[in-house]
């Protein structure tokens, strides 16, 4: 079933995130601090993806999103970009048998176009593999924009309504929703960026309507389980209003 919008319908509300979307940054500044090369971050960065899919699987976590690598980030040094290709090759060739072990499901979203063969074959066989899988949703974000996110569900949408050129449109949110690129997914409760940098940096523009943010100046090879536990603490201490008022959620409270 696909999952309610937060503007359409108030999510019920939860102790544990039911989605974590995380910004992985400061892999470059971690190496840079210790002399290392910006390369060795990227290393570490892909143990901390690991430890932190299996927090979040012990945490009951349903969905955990991740950005890799955003449509901006082609614009880096071409050795660094490569780099991290291979380190996506590698990661996928290591992981994805474990995962499958865990009952984990792998999506990798984003503009796969700009990937190569290879990569994209490596990426389609691994979410075929894991498909069925139901106890958490890891989604990686790969070549993903916010904005080429909403532009292609655009373009799928009017192609799905099979609207006459020139017809007046009037869709909804509503009909935008099921196009967007996580659509099996419920928008996530929580929003951690690593790095000390607080903007969204085209991440999920449209799902992060009424997510709880989180920024941490930890870099991203460094945030564990218990770095995850102070981010789930600070989320359980805020009150989601999605609009309305406090006294609102008092009342509701008191007669529940
Ligand atoms: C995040 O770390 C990883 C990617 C964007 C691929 P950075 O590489 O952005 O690290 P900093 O921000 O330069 O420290
Ligand atoms: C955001 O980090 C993208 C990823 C972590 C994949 P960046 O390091 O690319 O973001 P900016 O450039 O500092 O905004
Ligand atoms: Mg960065």
């Amino acid at each position: 079933m696909k999952p309610a919008s937060s503007t359409q319908v108030v999510p019920p509300g939860t102790t544990v995130p039911r989605h974590i979307a995380i910004i992985m940054d400061g892999n470059g500044r971690w190496a840079t601090k210790r002399f290392l090369p910006r390369v060795a971050g990227h290393v570490k960065g892909v143990d901390a993806v690991r430890g932190m899919v299996e927090a979040c699987a012990e945490r009951g976590v349903e969905y955990l999103t991740l950005f890799a690598f955003s449509s901006e980030n082609w614009r880096r040094p071409a050795d660094e970009v490569s780099l991290l290709m291979r380190l996506f090759v590698t990661a996928l060739e290591r992981e994805v048998a474990k995962m499958h072990l865990n009952d984990i499901r792998l999506k990798v979203v984003g503009d796969l176009s700009r990937f190569d063969v290879k990569l994209r074959a490596m990426i389609a066989d691994a979410e075929r593999r894991t498909a069925n899988n139901t106890s958490m949703t890891v989604t990686i974000c790969a070549n993903y924009g916010g904005r080429w996110d909403i532009t292609q569900a655009i373009n799928k949408m009017v192609a799905a309504s099979g609207m006459e050129p020139g017809a007046s449109p009037a869709f909804e949110e509503t009909d935008l929703e099921p196009h967007l690129a996580m659509a099996y997914a419920p928008e996530p409760d929580l929003f951690v960026r690593t790095g000390g940098e607080e903007r969204i940096s085209n991440f999920l523009l449209w799902q992060l309507a009424y997510t709880e943010l989180y920024f941490t100046d930890t870099f991203w090879p460094d945030f564990d389980d218990a770095q995850l536990g102070l981010a789930i603490d600070s989320f359980r201490q805020r009150e989601r209003r999605f609009g309305r008022t406090s006294e609102q959620l008092v009342n509701q409270k008191k007669a529940s």
